[in-house]
C-alpha cells in the first residue's frame, strides 16, 4: 500500500505538469476554493452562460452551492450539492484530488462531497452545457453532475433507468419536495408524489409514458433525452422514440433551454432568449415549451398523502395551466409562508358536545360549489336529497364536510385531501363550521 501511495504521488508530480499545460484559463485547478458570501467570485464556464458558485439564499444567512445561469438576472438555478440544503457563511467548497468536490461548514467539518474517487482528480471544469465536471489524470470524466441531477436536465443531458427528478421544496427552499420524476426500470418515465423521501413505494403517479412493453423488452423506453438541439424524448432499446417535445423547437444557440420539476409538481420545458448586450435582460422571461401534466388538480388522485396541494386545500388552475392551492372558507394555512402546504380547519369536528345541545344551535354550513375533496369519504347516502345530506352532516359528530353530488352525499372526516376545483361535476360542499354564540 504504502509503495503504491508513494507510486501515486509520483505518478501525479510528473504528470500533473503537463496537464496543466494541457488545459485553458477556464479549468479549475486543485486546491481551488470557493468561500460562502455576497463576493464570491463563482467558477464561471467558457462562453460565461453558467456558474458554479454559492448563491445566498433569499432573505437568509445562508448559502446554497450550486450550479446556475450567469447571465441572466434572477440567476435560475439548475443543480444544487447537499440535497439543496444551505449552508452558513463562510462554508467552503474546494477541490481535492481524492474526494473530489468538498464542502465544509466554516468549522471545517464536511457537510458534503462528491463522493470518493477511485482515481485521482487532476482538475474540474464548468463546462459550457452547464455541466460541472471532475477530470482525473488520465484525462477521464470521474464525477460530473450531469450524473446527478436534483430538479432541472438540460440539453445533452440524459436520465438512465433508476434516476430521477426531485422537485424543490417552494421557490426559494431547494430541500427535496412531494414530487419526482422517475425513469423506471420497465421503461416508463412517470410522475409520482412520495410523502416521505425514504419510503419505499410513492403515494400516486400521475403522469406515465407508457413507454413500457412487457412483451418485448426492446420495444420498451430506457433513457430521456434531452438534445444537443433541445428536442426531449423517451429512447427505446430499438431507437424509436417518443417525443415529448412539440416539433418546432426554438433554437438552441439563441434560446437557453431547461426542463424541470417545479416545485408544484409540473414538469416544464422552458425555454428564453439569451441575453445580448444590446436587448439586455430586462424584458426577458422564461417562456414554457411544453409542460405535464395538463391540469396537476385532476391529476393527482391518491389515497394516501394530500394531493396536488397539502391537506384540506384546493388547488386552482390559472391560466397558464399552472396550479395555486386557496384554503377554504374556514380554513388557514398551517405555514402562511407556504401556500401550497396544509390548512387547519378554525373549528375540529368534535363529540364531546353530544347530545347536550341540539346540533342545528351549535353547528352551521358553509357551502362551497364546484369544489370537491375526492376520497377520504367514511359514509356515503344513495338516494338521497340536499337537505338531507346537510343534516346527515350536521347530526354527525365525526362529520367535517359532506359533499352533495346527483343525488349522493358523502360525509367526509378530516384532514380531507386531493381537494381541488371541478366544474364539470356540479358539485356542493357543505363545511361544518360552529355558530357564534350569541
Ligand atoms: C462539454 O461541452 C461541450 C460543448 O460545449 C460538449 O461537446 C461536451 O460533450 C461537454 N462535455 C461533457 C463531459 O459534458
Amino acid at each position: 500500500m504504502a509503495y503504491s501511495e508513494a507510486y501515486l504521488k509520483l505518478f501525479v508530480f510528473v504528470i500533473f505538469p503537463l496537464h496543466i499545460l494541457a488545459q485553458t484559463k477556464f479549468t479549475i485547478p486543485l486546491g481551488s476554493s470557493l468561500t460562502a458570501n455576497e463576493e464570491i467570485t463563482p467558477w464561471l464556464s467558457q462562453s460565461g452562460d453558467f456558474a458554479f458558485g454559492f448563491k445566498q439564499i433569499q432573505g437568509q444567512n445562508q448559502f446554497l452551492l450550486c450550479i446556475y445561469y450567469a447571465k441572466i438576472k434572477d440567476a435560475t438555478i439548475v443543480w444544487y450539492a447537499n440535497g439543496g440544503y444551505p449552508v452558513p457563511r463562510g462554508s467552503v467548497a474546494n477541490l481535492h484530488p481524492k474526494n473530489g468536490l468538498n464542502l465544509r461548514d466554516p468549522q471545517g467539518k464536511m457537510l458534503w462531497s462528491s463522493g470518493p474517487i477511485v482515481s485521482n482528480v487532476a482538475y474540474a471544469v464548468m463546462n459550457d452545457t452547464g455541466n460541472f465536471i471532475l477530470v482525473g489524470v488520465d484525462s477521464s470524466v470521474l464525477w460530473e453532475s450531469f450524473r446527478y441531477p436534483t430538479d432541472t436536465i438540460l440539453p445533452t443531458q440524459i436520465l438512465e433507468i433508476d434516476n430521477k427528478l426531485v422537485s424543490r421544496k417552494s421557490e426559494f427552499s431547494f430541500s427535496p419536495g412531494r414530487f419526482y420524476l422517475r425513469m423506471l426500470n420497465n421503461g416508463n418515465l412517470v410522475l409520482v408524489t412520495q410523502s416521505k423521501p425514504t419510503n419505499f413505494d410513492y403515494d400516486a403517479e400521475y403522469y406515465n409514458s407508457h413507454t413500457s412493453d412487457p412483451g418485448d423488452v426492446a420495444n420498451s423506453g430506457y433513457r430521456l433525452i434531452f438534445d444537443e438541439l433541445g428536442s426531449v424524448y423517451i429512447l427505446k432499446r430499438n431507437n424509436q422514440r417518443l417525443m415529448l417535445t412539440p416539433p418546432n423547437v426554438p433554437s438552441i444557440s439563441e434560446n437557453y433551454h431547461r426542463l424541470s420539476l417545479d416545485f408544484d409538481g409540473v414538469l416544464t420545458h422552458y425555454y428564453r432568449p439569451k441575453s445580448s448586450s444590446s436587448t439586455g435582460d430586462q424584458d426577458q422571461r422564461w417562456t414554457t415549451l411544453w409542460s405535464q401534466p395538463d391540469n396537476i388538480c385532476l391529476a393527482i388522485l391518491e389515497e394516501i398523502g394530500s394531493g396536488a396541494c397539502g391537506y384540506n386545500n384546493v388547488c386552482h388552475l390559472d391560466e397558464n395551466q399552472r396550479p395555486y392551492c386557496e384554503c377554504p372558507k374556514g380554513y388557514l394555512l398551517i405555514d402562511p409562508n407556504d401556500k401550497y402546504g396544509s390548512c387547519k380547519p378554525k373549528f375540529v369536528p368534535s363529540c364531546d358536545e353530544l347530545g347536550q345541545e341540539n346540533p342545528q344551535d351549535l353547528y352551521d354550513f358553509d357551502v362551497v360549489t364546484d369544489v370537491d375533496w375526492p376520497l377520504s369519504d367514511f359514509e356515503r347516502i344513495y338516494p338521497c336529497v340536499e337537505e338531507e345530506c346537510r343534516k346527515a352532516c350536521l347530526e354527525d359528530c365525526f362529520c367535517g364536510v359532506a359533499i352533495y353530488r346527483s343525488n349522493s352525499c358523502w360525509k367526509k372526516k378530516l384532514p380531507l385531501s386531493n381537494g381541488r376545483v371541478d366544474t364539470t361535476l356540479n358539485v356542493k360542499a357543505f363545511l361544518k363550521i360552529k355558530k357564534i354564540s350569541k
